[in-house]
């Protein structure tokens, strides 16, 4: 079918906050061209589905909403199908041949160059593209996001890929290898959305402490948040993933020097178990993960610790698993995204001669979640009769009059308040903690000053 003129173009994002920045970056390519932007799938001429493969659920949940649009199609709805993201890297071909409907499949690294796959597609063309792009010239996109300006805070992305090889993994299969994009084009982005607006910046990349590295004369992870603090207009800096093998003192240091770099930090550990780290290919123990934690902590005595974990991996037993609980205790983790092992098509978790055991994985998934849980209230309540900052961010979803901000802790706060607030730093006593979030009441700011 082709589609003689640009239209309305929706990208439905699953996964990670890298296909969420890189659905942003299709959306403001494809606008370039005069694709219109809408969040409704009913209106649109083009609608992209920007994949996630991360685990088994993910998949599966894709093949269902594809299925959907699939069904539309057939029914004689006139609409463009696309697959993009790390399923379609992974399935690339296959997708090709088990959906004859769908037009165009492409993987990470076809972002940059979107507009020109969607041409051929309009064209009436069934276009596949899972090439990885080179990496001395990875063309990252300046292009900003259409919706950036209407945020509080926004992505930039640092680095694409992952050198990584943790072996339950599939993401060097789908993003390929490590490039880090130049500090000055980063810096440069950060500049452009504080004008839009935005006062929080949240670095992403796969691995960010490993920015830089492989580029002579690049600064490092540490060099660059210096230097992102140093733009007028950021008041808070976040960033994610950070790999504990690569956190290095310059980093913890930096938690003493720049108040910008807000008291909550994502350090995956994935397992409290050595041996199981071992498998997992993790390169760090148990011991050493808790002195970057101790560390931290000194630099940073607030500091707010979440983490992932995957429990049930390949021949994880009763005590191994049980020392992933009392870690958990140990740093007294304030969340955790927490999982199942999942076995990935190609990863070399698959070759450990080490079963496992979907059931027993469910149970001690319940146990960590339900612990985890506890100590999630524990430190929500702890703020209780606190009086904290925030930077509102939006309306509560749930209450009318009501509005939401984060601490730099990132415990989240609704309390009444107009909207106008949006964008404000505002003390907030908090009166009630919950397990994901918390009340509060404004603090009236003294007048006059
Ligand atoms: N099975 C279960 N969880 C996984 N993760 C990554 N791969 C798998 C897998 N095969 C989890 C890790 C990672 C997070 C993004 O997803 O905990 O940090
Ligand atoms: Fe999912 Fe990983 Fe791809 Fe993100 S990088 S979309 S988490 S598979």
């Amino acid at each position: 079918m082709a589609q003689s003129e640009p239209g309305k173009v929706y990208v439905h994002t699953f996964g990670c906050q890298m296909n969420a920045y890189d659905t942003g970056k299709i959306r403001a390519l494809l606008g370039r061209d005069g694709w219109e932007s809408t969040q409704d799938p009913d209106q649109a001429d083009l609608v992209l589905l920007n994949t996630c493969s991360i685990r088994e659920k993910a998949v599966d949940k894709m093949h269902s909403v594809l299925g959907e649009f699939r069904r539309e199609k057939r029914e004689g709805r006139q609409v463009l199908l696309g697959v993009a993201g790390c399923v379609a890297q992974m399935e690339g071909e296959a997708l090709m041949k088990r959906y004859p409907d769908v037009d165009l499949v492409f993987g990470p690294d076809g972002v940059p160059h979107v507009r020109k796959l969607v041409d051929e597609v309009a064209a009436g063309n069934r276009v596949l593209d899972t090439t990885f792009l080179d990496l001395e010239t990875y063309p990252f996109v300046t292009d900003l996001d259409p919706d950036a300006s209407s945020g509080v805070g926004a992505f930039v992305t640092i680095q694409k890929g992952c050198d990584n090889k943790c072996t339950y993994c599939i993401v060097p299969a789908t993003r390929g290898a490590e490039a880090s994009r130049p500090s000055e084009q980063i810096l440069d982005e950060c500049r452009r959305l504080v004008a839009e607006g935005v006062q929080e910046i949240t670095l992403i990349g796969q691995n960010v402490n490993s920015y830089g590295l492989k580029v002579p004369g690049e600064r490092t992870f540490a060099q660059l948040l210096y230097a992102v603090a140093d733009i007028p207009g950021v008041e808070r800096i976040r960033y994610t993933t950070s790999h504990p093998r690569d956190m290095g003192d310059d980093v913890i240091a930096a938690y003493r020097d720049l108040p910008q770099l807000t008291s909550h930090l994502h350090l995956p550990v994935q397992s409290g178990s050595n041996k199981v780290l071992r498998r997992m290919k993790r390169f760090y123990t148990r011991e050493r993960y808790l002195r970057i934690v101790d560390g931290l902590r000194e630099a940073r005595p607030d500091l707010a610790l979440t983490t992932d974990v995957i429990v049930g991996f390949p021949g994880e037993t009763d005590e191994q698993f049980e020392e992933t609980m009392t870690l958990l205790d140990e740093v007294g983790f304030v969340g955790s995204f927490s999982f199942k092992y999942s076995p990935r098509p190609g990863t070399p978790s698959l070759r450990l001669k080490e079963g496992y055991d979907d059931a027993v994985s469910g149970e001690r998934l319940i146990r960590y979640q339900d612990r985890q849980r506890e100590l999630s209230l524990a430190w929500t309540r702890s703020h209780e009769g606190q009086v904290v900052r925030v930077l509102v961010e939006g309306e509560s979803r749930h209450d009318e009059g009501v509005v939401a901000g984060r601490t730099g802790s990132n415990l989240m706060v609704n309390f009444p308040g107009s909207l106008d607030l949006i964008g404000q730093f505002v003390d907030v006593r908090v009166t009630r903690g919950f397990t994901h979030s918390s009340r509060g009441e404004r603090v009236t700011p003294p007048t006059g000053g």
